[in-house]
């Protein structure tokens, strides 16, 4: 009986730090992290040592951040009409476009890092 009711427990703690810790796989690096809940995109990729432009320092004021959102992209909620302007001026928007400063990761994502943004990234072939 303890047993099963200690085993109980540990399924729960595993599934509420799954929770608080969303993974993010960045393409195409094929690189997942896992972060905790509420962090900025552009800093789960920076601090998990993967590359995204990012010439304005993360305050939007800039569109080098530009990234796709393959899955997940409903949790990050609306775009700010500041981002919305910035989005205007980077290359291959799609409607799942996001600038990963402005995105606050709480759920499992896939981002994609699109070609557009590799030209200052310095990457080297293996890092594709
Ligand atoms: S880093 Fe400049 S808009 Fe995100």
């Amino acid at each position: 009986m303890t047993f099963i009711g200690a085993a109980k427990i540990e399924n729960q703690t595993t599934t509420n730090d799954s929770k608080e810790m969303p993974k993010v796989r960045f393409l195409p690096l094929d690189v997942e992290v896992q972060v905790p809940k509420g962090t900025i995109l552009l800093d789960a990729a920076l601090d998990n040592n993967i590359k995204i432009n990012h010439n304005c320092g993360g305050n939007c004021a800039c569109s080098t951040c530009h990234v796709h959102i393959e899955q997940g992209y409903d949790s990050l909620g609306e775009k700010s009409e500041d981002e919305e302007d910035m989005l205007d001026e980077a290359e291959n928007v799609t409607d799942v476009s996001r600038l990963a400063c402005q995105c606050k990761v709480v759920e499992d994502l896939i981002v994609r890092i699109p070609e557009s943004e590799f030209d200052d990234l310095d990457l080297d072939d293996d890092d594709l």
